[in-house]
């Protein structure tokens, strides 16, 4: 007989409906060894979870010590970006019976979860995020304008908000950043997340500070690194066209036109 018990958030889910799914996920604690190892963790879940529930019941049923980032667990915050299945992903907006095999059998294939490439690991999902919001700084991802203080508000139209909007929707997620394999082989790169949220102001027609941010970007470690290889657009949670942004920004270093 199916028995009612309660789901990680909250909710009540009937035995019947559970899947029985292994996740394996890579485990580092720096303090106890200096290399990585891969745990599997299996569960009795409702498929209809999230994988942010799935981390969650182990380190609230099975191993405490699991470590990973997470706030809103809706897709705001942008803390758990993670390498799912070999994709990065946040856990927050993946549903199980999207990425897990559910055959529930001795053959069926885990769900692996692995922190984002290219940042130095600090515990298990939780990466160094300093270099990349170092990168996000250097941009000067905020309004700069010069002049008297404005005695009313800036007016903008509605074809120059749009110019910038896509790249308004960035949450600062890093999944494009650790996608990126220019940036997996040399860190020094500024990534597909900092010339986002530059390309964000550049293209904003109230803001000043373009020529600057240009002259930033034009640097060796700057938007001409990127090879335009799509890896970050397929990896953006928010459906960025990241690339797209990129090539942007390139054209305006070239015509000086934004
Ligand atoms: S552009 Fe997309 S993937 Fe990159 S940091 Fe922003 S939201 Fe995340
Ligand atoms: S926990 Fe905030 S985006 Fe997933």
């Amino acid at each position: 007989m199916a028995t009612v018990t309660e789901t990680p958030t909250g909710g009540m889910a009937d035995s019947a409906h559970l899947a029985r799914v292994t996740f394996r996920i890579r485990r580092f604690n720096p303090e106890s060894s200096e290399h990585a190892f891969w745990q599997d963790f299996t569960l009795d879940i409702d498929p209809k979870e999230r994988v942010l529930d799935a981390l969650h019941q182990i380190k609230w049923e099975e191993d405490g010590t699991l470590t990973f980032r997470r706030s809103c667990a809706h897709g705001i915050c942008g803390s758990d970006a993670m390498r799912i299945n070999g994709k990065n992903r946040l856990a927050c907006k993946t549903l199980i019976k999207d990425i897990a095999d559910l055959d529930g059998g001795p053959k069926a294939k885990p769900v692996v979860i692995e922190p984002l490439k290219g940042m130095t690991v600090q515990k298990d999902l939780i990466v160094d995020m300093e270099p990349f919001f170092q990168a996000y700084r250097d941009v000067m991802p905020f309004l700069i304008t010069t002049g008297n203080q404005p005695s009313r508000e800036h007016r903008q139209s509605a074809e120059q908000r749009e110019r910038f909007d896509d790249t308004t929707k960035c949450i600062l997620c890093a999944a494009c950043t650790g996608a990126c394999p220019v940036f997996w082989n040399d860190g020094q790169y500024f990534g597909p997340a900092a010339i986002v949220n530059a390309h964000r102001f550049i293209f904003d027609s109230r803001d000043e500070g373009a020529e600057q941010r240009l002259e930033i970007l034009n640097d060796r470690d700057g938007v001409w690194r990127c090879r335009t290889i799509f890896n970050c657009t397929d990896a953006c949670p928010r459906g960025i066209e990241v690339t797209k942004a990129i090539q942007e920004v390139k054209q305006a270093l070239i015509t000086r036109r934004f």
